[in-house]
């Protein structure tokens, strides 16, 4: 299928538009928790920034649907800006069910220049889903949360990996029908904004380490902080990434660049000569 025609449009709309899934946060089965399990859910350091970011990510994406003209294009992202939306009410309302403690924020000012965000915004979550594949994993496997708590973060995960494919298909659709199609402006155009994503992901990662994360790391994060390693989370990334990814016709773009520059590092890291388990660990406080 040529990239940036019609069919290629028609066919990344229709898969992300016909597997929307009807939900209300609300009516999950969110499971009783004990008093530990409640702990270790107050505990973790990112439900306000988790909640924060939803709430501008959702009224980002819906301000920029209104303003593309292709019927189409608007329609699929309108529905990526109320699966946003709804992202931020499931933080919400599960934020308010455990008692989990947030400072209020004032809602963020759109941006003016709305296409431009949306793409920032498109490879941030590129990032945000790569890692997380990973971090999701490690965290189901350590059993830090009853496994029906991860299954209503399964739900959220799943609707992210359908936004970075559309995204992706969407990003290479537009810049086929601008003209600026070719497979090496294309990669030039994902490095320097994969950039701008990991310095922005940064900022946040060591903003929430010197509010909270110290804390977390101390306490509860021990049960699947203890043995975490750079080469235990990008090989977890890549097997969840590759196995997430499986799902996608075969025919549409999948996020590339990322999981090559993981396959890269992790070769880097395997040529390394092996540390003692103790020196081998991040330090805790530095892992969130
Ligand atoms: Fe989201
Ligand atoms: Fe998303």
């Amino acid at each position: 299928m040529k990239i940036g025609s019609e069919a290629h449009k028609e066919l990344f709309c229709s898969d992300f538009i016909g597997s929307y899934k009807k939900y209300e946060p609300e009516q999950l089965p969110w499971p009783d928790l004990d008093k530990t399990d409640i702990e270790r859910l107050r505990s973790i350091p990112f439900w306000e920034e988790a909640l924060n970011t939803e709430q501008r990510a959702g009224s980002k994406v819906i301000a920029y649907a209104k303003i593309i003209t292709d019927p189409l294009l608007r329609e699929a992202i309108a529905l990526q800006g109320i699966e946003e939306e709804r992202h931020a009410r499931l933080f919400q309302f599960m934020i308010q069910h455990y008692g989990i403690e947030i400072s209020e924020s004032s809602p963020a000012e759109l941006p003016e220049n709305i296409e431009q965000a949306f793409i920032d915004f498109g490879y941030g979550e590129c990032l945000d889903a790569f890692l997380g594949f990973g971090l999701f994993k490690i965290a189901r496997q350590s059993g830090f949360l009853p496994e029906s708590m991860f299954r209503i973060f399964d739900l959220l995960l799943h609707e992210e990996l359908r936004h970075i494919v559309f995204f992706v298909n969407w990003v290479a659709y537009m810049q086929a029908s601008r003209g600026r199609g070719a497979r090496i402006f294309r990669a030039a155009h994902s490095l320097l904004y994969y950039g701008r994503a990991a310095q922005r992901l940064l900022d946040t990662v060591s903003h929430s380490a010197d509010s909270k994360g110290k804390d977390f790391s101390a306490t509860e994060a021990s049960v699947f902080l203890d043995g975490f390693s750079l080469e235990m989370l990008l090989t977890e990334c890549l097997q969840e990434n590759a196995r997430r990814m499986s799902c996608f016709d075969r025919r549409l773009l999948q996020p590339r660049l990322l999981p090559i520059l993981a396959q890269i590092t992790l070769s880097g890291l395997k040529l390394l000569p092996k540390r003692q388990p103790s020196e081998n660990r991040l330090p805790k406080a530095e892992t969130l």
